[in-house]
């Protein structure tokens, strides 16, 4: 039986390709309409929305030198007092547009004057006709409960927008403009190279839970992961910070579950070092998902071939997809309806 979560992933690199088509000009130029003098941006969403919203808040920090903070949407709307800044985009992400928790925070934004712009894959949506600002993210219908090409629609608009501010402080990023335009390439190779995830997709159906950890950014991706494993295949999975680990949470590898470390060129050395310590104390199976060749003797590695930040970014995010896809599958589980869930959270 095809999946349509499978589908979904297959169609990435189209998607990707359909957005450059329409939002980059023949002239290198990004045709988003944005408001000018922002100082600030908060990114708030729920779920899958929300990790996109953490991924790229501290992109745009690292890269772009712009301060951006991000709020679960659920969290935001239910607080007593919230703080409104006329300098700060308040930036909505869905899918649906129709997430009760960000549609709520949005009303919130708005009643108090703040300046709205949302990013959503649905054109009419409460979400689309509510802000002062939209980006439709036009990854075609998604079926899945599990959200995966709408997710990497998001964060590619949003790496345009950053692309835009930076453009606005007068940088020149026609190098940064020149590469994006090959990831849908880079993506389909990608995807046309997944052995080794299904060797890791194995050995997680094996086992009762997952912990995957991270740092920056790719801590904001192992939280996703986490979700996208949870959803599908029910194992119990969690993400924690690369360091913060070590402070009293690595006690749960006495349940012997799958260890899963993201590491990159950065971030590796403080990487290395956690492991050494956890190895001096447990004896967890196992898997890397690198950019780079060897990290550890007692790994399995998931090789992603590029040194580019941004293609690795987007890659580790699919390499998760593919490997909960492959777990659930594994394990019998109906990927696209999992138990007690729905599309949209009304
Ligand atoms: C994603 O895989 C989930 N199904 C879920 O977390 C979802 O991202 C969340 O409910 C937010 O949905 P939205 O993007 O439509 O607002």
């Amino acid at each position: 039986m095809a999946y349509e979560m499978e589908k979904e992933i297959l169609q990435q690199p189209e998607v990707l390709q359909n957005l450059i088509n329409q939002y980059i000009t023949p002239e290198n130029n990004i045709s988003f309409k944005l408001p000018e003098g922002i100082k600030k941006l908060k990114f708030i969403a729920s779920g899958s929305s929300y990790h996109c919203s953490g991924m790229v808040a501290k992109i745009f920090r690292e890269f772009a030198n712009i301060k951006a903070s991000y709020e679960y949407a659920s969290e935001f709307y239910i607080a007593k007092n919230i703080f409104i800044d006329q300098n700060t985009l308040y930036i909505f992400i869905s899918q649906s547009g129709e997430t009760f928790d960000t549609v709520e925070a949005l009303k919130r934004v708005k009643a108090k004057g703040g300046q709205t712009l949302c990013i959503t894959n649905c054109i009419d949506s409460s979400l689309w006709n509510l802000c002062d600002y939209k980006i439709l993210s036009d990854a075609g219908e998604e079926k899945s409960i599990a959200s995966t090409k709408a997710l990497t629609a998001q964060l590619f608009c949003l790496y345009l927008l950053m692309l835009e501010f930076l453009k606005t402080k007068g940088h020149n990023i026609t190098t940064e403009i020149n590469e994006i335009k090959q990831l849908p390439n880079f993506i389909d190779k990608f995807l046309k190279n997944i052995e080794q995830i299904k060797v890791a997709a194995d050995k997680l159906s094996k086992a009762q839970n997952a912990i995957i950890i991270g740092s920056k950014y790719y801590y904001s991706i192992a939280k996703e992961g986490a979700l996208k494993i949870k959803e599908t295949s029910y194992l119990d999975a969690n993400a924690y910070p690369q360091g913060e680990f070590l402070h009293g949470h690595v006690a749960v590898l006495n349940n012997k579950p799958v260890l899963i470390a993201i590491v990159v060129e950065d971030t590796k050395e403080s990487m290395e070092l956690i492991l050494s310590k956890i190895f001096e104390d447990y004896t967890p199976e196992l898997i890397t998902i690198s950019n780079e060749d060897s990290i550890n003797s007692k790994a399995m590695n998931i090789k992603i071939d590029t040194k580019n930040n941004i293609f690795n970014v987007f890659a580790t995010v699919i390499t998760f997809q593919v490997l909960a896809f492959e777990t659930a599958t594994k394990l019998g589980r109906n990927v696209d309806k999992p138990l007690g869930l729905k599309k949209i959270v009304k």
